[in-house]
């Protein structure tokens, strides 16, 4: 028994698709890094706002259109205070996390030239990659690496030796995706600004599992998705410093960014409005707000215990499988596992055990490089979350063993 004081099967119940069964058995969700399930305290909201209130915001006298911007702009607020921030304006709507870095790495297009140098960490996603090369191509500027160890821990004296009067920009996750390292980024943020450049973590796998406070650590940029902690898919948040939020210039033009238009000139709404063109997605925006109220409800220290106790259970019984190695073994990490058996392709092992109902991801996770730093194709990646269960980790178990004994 674990000792969590979590009643995890009222908690289940709140999931309706845990109720479902794939391929004749119930289902065993353990693809929560990929993207979390959604309670029905939060499928209600979304049900609500299309039976209640569905209307445009921002721009509409009519009752409809003040009641879905009165939501839109409270969900804003919850989203400001659970990060945080000083200031509702710093928390920009997003389709996501991804939107969210490219929203930040474009507007950093004017501010950067040949010669200047940004930093990205060896274990990033793709995400916070693809970006910044294309920022270099754009600009001149050069990308330079903050090597890790075998264990999947960043070198942070090599990252000493890196910063320069030259870097602008650090990028790095809080939590990888891939590996589940939980990323030192107080040291990283401080040794960054004693250097004069700014910061943008990815918190896309921390939020799920940690709260982070912005004024604490003082970072520049945050970005977050809703659908990895409970919300739902197509919105997200990156928290911006006010001040550099003024600096930088509109991500996209379009209704509802703008203070004038003329075919002579534009000019450009205050925030957070310059950097949400187009209509948003209004009700995800309020649903990620209700995801918020849901866990916090739960209460996320005692989420983060029960899940480092599923972490430990489950990492201490697969290692008992024959021939399993587990990458990503940094002494702080989150609830993830990837792993390979060796002489087997983790595509296989996926492929059975989702005919056993387990869901897992298989691949390179959107994270090549670290896939190419171990020399191998992919991995198998199971990732728990709260509603989770010590059971659920012994059908895994038993799932990789007996996939292991139908491929050896
Ligand atoms: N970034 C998500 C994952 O790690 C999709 O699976």
């Amino acid at each position: 028994m674990l000792k969590t004081s979590l009643d995890i099967q009222k908690i289940r119940r709140d999931f309706p698709i845990l109720n479902r069964e794939v391929n004749g058995k119930p289902l065993v969700y353990l693809d929560n890094a990929a993207t979390s399930q959604t309670p029905q305290q939060v499928i209600d909201v979304i049900v609500d706002y299309y039976h209640g209130y569905n209307a445009n915001i921002h721009r509409g006298v009519h009752t409809l259109s003040q009641e879905a911007t009165d939501k839109y702009e409270e969900a804003r607020i919850k989203i400001q205070k659970h990060f945080n921030a000083s200031r509702a304006h710093e928390i920009i709507f997003t389709s996501g996390t991804t939107h969210g870095i490219n929203l930040i790495a474009n507007g950093f297009s004017s501010l950067i030239k040949k010669g200047d140098e940004v930093l990205v960490s060896a274990m990033e996603h793709h995400s916070n990659i693809v970006p910044w090369q294309m920022l270099c191509e754009r600009t001149g500027a050069e990308l330079k690496v903050i090597p890790m160890n075998e264990q999947g821990e960043l070198l942070m004296d090599v990252y000493g030796d890196l910063l320069s009067d030259r870097t602008k920009l650090v990028f790095c996750n809080h939590i990888s995706n891939a590996l589940g390292t939980i990323n030192p980024i107080e040291e990283i943020i401080e040794k960054a600004h004693n250097m004069g450049a700014a910061v943008l973590i990815d918190g896309a796998q921390a939020a799920p599992h940690l709260i982070a406070d912005m004024q604490k650590l003082d970072v520049d940029f945050y970005t977050v998705s809703a659908h990895k902690m409970c919300g739902p898919t197509g919105v997200g948040i990156v928290y911006g410093k006010e001040e550099w939020l003024r600096k930088l210039p509109p991500y996209q033009g379009g209704g509802e960014m703008i203070a004038e238009v003329t075919f002579e000139k534009t000019t450009y709404a205050d925030l957070p409005h310059k950097f949400e063109a187009g209509t948003p997605n209004i009700c995800g925006g309020i649903a990620f707000g209700a995801a918020l109220d849901y866990m916090n409800k739960i209460g996320f220290d005692a989420i983060a215990g029960y899940e480092q106790e599923l972490l430990e259970y489950a990492t201490s019984e697969l290692l008992k499988i024959e021939g399993l190695k587990i990458y990503g073994t940094a002494q702080k990490k989150t609830s993830v596992i990837s792993f390979n058996i060796e002489g087997i392709h983790p595509y296989d092992i996926g492929t059975i055990l989702d005919k056993l109902g387990i869901a897992v991801r298989t691949g390179h996770h959107c994270a090549q490089p670290i896939m190419d730093f171990y020399k191998i194709p992919g991995t198998v990646r199971a990732s728990f979350a709260f509603y989770n269960t010590k059971e659920e980790v012994d059908q895994l178990v038993e799932g990789v063993q007996r996939a292991r004994n139908m491929l050896l």
